[in-house]
């Protein structure tokens, strides 16, 4: 089986580097892949750089290239719902584009013609990972992410996407990253770890708790990578 870890900062994936200590590494487009044998899996594990375009072409990268069969993000998020605080983890039921407008044709936001507002991810994951926060003893959140080319560092756009989208955290890959797996049928999974409140605190928030918080997010997707090989999900 072979298996991708994604983020979209270096902050995101060195936690998993760290912890299996040796792989091959590959540059390819711009970006450079790690690959490790892993309990008999093969995991392929990469950061984007940040938004929709690099994370789009790193997921496509890591499906068309190297062959993935299921795609793990690991991440932090901006928190819309008041029950996030940071450090919390929250799964991703389904994701949207909060930046994609072309409401002057009459289209809600968030659509193209041939699109969909919203990707749901692979529920099969989502089940797993609710099995592994038992075991772990640990509370995780499912809600709907909403994604964009912009930091949010501003409370009433933050309302305005979680009203719009019904969306509980904001980020900058996961809706992209969900459209090309949705595209080539490759079951994936989004996680993220709560770094800041897309207030006007923000940024701060982010550059003090991106670390702690990659690191929560990235220790839960190891264990689910753990799960889907001995179950074989
Ligand atoms: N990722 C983490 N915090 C974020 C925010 N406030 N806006 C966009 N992406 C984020």
């Amino acid at each position: 089986m072979r298996i991708a870890i994604m983020g979209a900062m270096p902050e995101e994936i060195a936690p998993i580097l760290k912890q299996l200590g040796e792989y091959k590494t590959t540059s390819y487009a711009g970006n450079t892949y790690y690959e490790a044998t892993y309990k008999g899996a093969v995991l392929v594990i990469a950061y984007s750089k940040i938004g929709k375009v690099f994370s789009t072409l790193t997921a496509t990268t890591l499906i068309e290239h190297f062959g993935v069969q299921k795609l793990l993000f690991s991440g932090v998020a901006g928190a819309i719902s008041e029950s996030l605080k940071v450090g919390d983890l929250l799964v991703a039921t389904k994701l949207s584009q909060h930046d994609l407008d072309i409401t002057a044709f009459g289209h809600p936001y968030g659509y193209v013609p041939e699109g969909a507002v919203y990707i749901e991810a692979d529920k099969e994951l989502i089940t797993l990972s609710k099995q592994i926060a038992l075991q772990m003893d640990k509370n995780i959140q499912e809600g709907i992410i909403a994604t964009g080319d912009q930091f949010v560092a501003n409370e009433e756009r933050k309302n305005w996407i979680g009203a719009t989208f019904g969306a509980d955290a904001l980020e900058m890959e996961g809706g992209s990253v969900a459209v090309v797996c949705d595209a080539f049928k490759v079951p994936f999974f989004i996680l993220r770890a709560i770094s800041d409140a897309a207030d006007m605190d923000a940024s701060f928030s982010f550059d003090v708790f991106l670390e702690a918080s990659a690191k929560e997010s990235a220790a839960f997707v190891m264990n689910m990578v753990d799960a889907i090989i001995e179950k074989n999900v």
